[in-house]
């Protein structure tokens, strides 16, 4: 049974409608993005049902209720269930954010979950992050210090700390780097908002020490300067961060270097 159309010059088919579930309370339909790049020639689109009377309040909760009890071959990421290990981002209802903490009643109607955008598929909805995570190690994450290290730890001011609030929250889900256009056409070679967020977090940690080492790194004109400020980025990030604000401030800091 065919119940929904996609449109015609789509890559993407409409694949299997399983049966909906008897008696159901809150019946709700969930279309779910599926490949394997091993077996498939084509995506298709599968249509799920569940009654959200038995299932708990979140969109993970439903992936997991249809992979638990309808179809388990359906294959997704999860770990931590609160919006901490940043694993279970996919896009939802057009929007990228975390499975784990979009609830089910947030979303109207039909929810169609995708994989995040314009990333290479391993299965289903995990996406192949290899690139993006290459590009957070690229940015050298971690404290460069020149300084013998102290006996007992690096001190820093009150007031220097909360200076990295707003960044160091960020848990790496990719949502925000995968709705940015220009990643989406450079990624290649444009760190995208999530490697510079975590590139501004340490240049201004008042401990780290390799500040010029890091603008240099960064002075390229793909590495930082594709950001065309369409701010995509602060709009889907799940943990309300600002991406576009921290790579403002890096052009910034290259900007009064040469002042
Ligand atoms: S503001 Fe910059 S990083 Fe954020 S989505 Fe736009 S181009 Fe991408
Ligand atoms: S900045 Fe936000 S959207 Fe981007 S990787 Fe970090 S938590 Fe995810
Ligand atoms: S499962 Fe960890 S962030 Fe969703």
């Amino acid at each position: 049974m065919v119940e929904f159309s996609l449109p015609k010059n789509s890559r993407i088919r409409v694949g299997k409608t399983w049966p909906k579930p008897e008696n159901a309370k809150d019946l709700r339909e969930i279309r779910v993005y599926r490949y394997d790049p091993d077996g498939d020639e084509t995506p298709r689109v599968d249509t799920y049902f569940i009654d959200a009377a038995d299932c708990g309040p979140m969109l993970l909760d439903a992936i997991i209720k249809i992979k638990n009890e309808i179809d388990p071959t359906l294959t997704f990421r999860r770990s931590c269930r609160e919006g901490i290990c940043g694993s279970c981002a996919m896009n939802i209802d057009g929007t990228n954010t975390l499975a784990c903490t979009k609830g089910l009643d947030e979303v109207k109607g039909v929810i169609k979950i995708y994989p995040l955008p314009h990333m290479p598929v391993v299965k289903d909805l995990v996406p192949d992050l290899t690139h993006f995570y290459a590009q957070h190690a690229e940015v050298q994450p971690y404290l460069k210090t020149e300084t013998p290290t102290p006996e007992k730890e690096w001190r820093q001011s009150i007031e220097d700390r909360s200076k990295l609030d707003g960044l160091y929250e960020c848990v790496m889900c990719a949502c925000c780097s995968t709705s940015c256009p220009s990643y989406w056409w450079n990624g290649d070679r444009y760190l995208g908002p999530a490697a510079l967020l975590h590139a501004y977090r340490w240049l201004i940690d008042s401990r780290d020490e390799a500040t010029g080492e890091r603008l240099d790194d960064l002075e390229d004109p793909f590495r930082l300067y594709r950001c065309h400020t369409i701010m995509n980025c602060a709009k889907t990030c799940p943990k309300g961060l600002n991406p576009a604000k921290a790579i403002a401030e890096i052009k910034k800091m290259m900007v009064e270097r040469q002042v």
